[in-house]
């Protein structure tokens, strides 16, 4: 799918095994995915690349003129986490080859395992854009940040004093149960925005577009435990905002990070915890496999080519963010297997309550005025419980 003139930014990831359990991706893996990306430079199927990572989560960032969903492009990013995953087995890697469902490519990465996110448009004079990446943590983790950054005027000053972002933004809400999607206005739909958007398990917020049509926003939506029918691995999300001129400046952008909200993910992908806005030295995940982290990227595009990046939460101003997520941390850790730090049932990656449930079936009792508590051991056992 050539589209001319247009410039595409691909960012696609995936976890393919990682360093001492799911902690941080190992430096020959992405050493591994890059010499496929220079093979992709050198025969013309992308511009440019950058090949990071945060926490497990190997990320290949590739400039193209191919357009969204091009089947060379996907095709070279399969290769390159195929080749960093041999690498990945050949070190014993945890979790080695964790995200790539199946062993056959057919044409596009969605489905098979990978994190998508993809913008395709006409470079500006100076085309200044943020990607943020997180682990540990689900699509729906940038619906808050997406809402302070495009409709809220308290996080963002242009939305009130600056004429080209006065008219707002259409959000995409994607229903990633019964995957449809609604185009809602913004500031006209807010609060009925708002009654979606808060639903983080079941609503997400899939493309932001300025009214006149330009794309200013996307996240990777793919849900790999709906994709496999099964849990595979958590689907932490990537996401790209284009930055100033018409858009959210680069400082209203991040300014939506200072607030470490709380997302679903964490440990075994069954609990809240804060996002913490992170350095790449920082990006890797330790308590409780957490907490969730976000790292930022800053590049210029120029002609397609990857000026930077900058690494933009590697500074003093978040150290109060990070300080504010490891007081949330301390809170959070402290419920234990309680909600809400441990999510409700239908969210939980992990459990054993069927297996619990199952067990106790035969001792549920009709509960009234009369009901006796079964107390002696013997009786107990009598009824099918206690542990012998
Ligand atoms: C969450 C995550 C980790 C693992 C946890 C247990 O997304 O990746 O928190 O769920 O480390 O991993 P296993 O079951 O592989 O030992
Ligand atoms: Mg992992
Ligand atoms: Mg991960």
């Amino acid at each position: 799918m050539s589209s001319g003139s247009k410039t595409t930014l691909s960012v696609i990831k995936a976890d393919i095994g990682s360093l001492a359990g799911h902690h941080k991706v190992h430096p020959d893996t992405m050493l591994a995915a890059s010499r496929v990306l220079a093979e992709g430079k050198n025969s013309g199927i992308i511009i440019d690349y950058y090949v990071t990572h945060v926490g497990d989560d190997l990320q290949l960032i590739m400039t193209h003129r191919r357009g969204p969903n091009d089947s060379k492009v996907h095709e070279l990013a399969w290769n390159a986490f195929r080749e960093a995953t041999k690498v990945a087995k050949e070190l014993g890697l945890y979790a080695a080859g964790q995200d790539l469902l199946s062993d056959s490519f057919s044409g596009n990465v969605r489905g098979l395992g990978p994190g998508v996110a993809e913008l395709e448009f006409i470079e500006r004079p100076s085309e200044p854009i943020t990607i943020f990446m997180a682990d540990k943590t689900e699509p729906s983790a940038f619906n808050l940040p997406l809402y302070k950054i495009f409709a809220d005027p308290f996080n963002t000053a242009g939305l009130v004093i600056d004429p080209k972002l006065h008219a707002g933004f259409v959000f995409t809400v994607l229903d990633v149960y019964e995957g449809r999607a609604v185009d809602m206005r913004t500031p006209e739909e807010l609060y009925d925005l708002l009654a979606l958007i808060g639903t983080t398990s079941r609503y997400v917020v899939k493309y932001v577009h300025r009214k006149d049509g330009e794309p200013a926003a996307v996240v990777s939506s793919e849900r790999l435990n709906l994709i496999a029918g099964k849990y595979i691995g958590k689907d932490d999300p990537v996401m790209i905002v284009r930055a100033q001129s018409g858009f959210p400046a680069l400082g209203e952008i991040l300014e939506a990070f200072a607030f470490p909200h709380l997302v679903a993910g964490w440990m075994r992908g069954s609990h809240a915890g804060p996002l913490m806005p992170v350095g790449q030295k920082d990006a890797k995940m330790t308590r409780f496999d957490g907490p969730p982290r976000v790292l930022g990227l800053g590049f210029n595009i120029k002609d397609g080519r990857l000026v930077g990046p900058t690494d933009l939460f590697d500074d003093v101003a978040f150290d109060e963010a990070r300080r504010l997520a490891q007081e949330i941390t301390e809170y959070m850790r402290r419920h234990g297997p309680f909600m809400p730090h441990r999510l409700g049932p239908e969210e939980m990656e992990y459990t054993t309550l069927p297996d619990v449930l199952k067990k106790l079936e035969s001792r549920f009792r009709p509960f009234d005025l009369g009901y006796k508590p079964i107390i002696r051991h013997e009786e107990l056992l009598e009824a099918g419980g206690g542990s012998g």
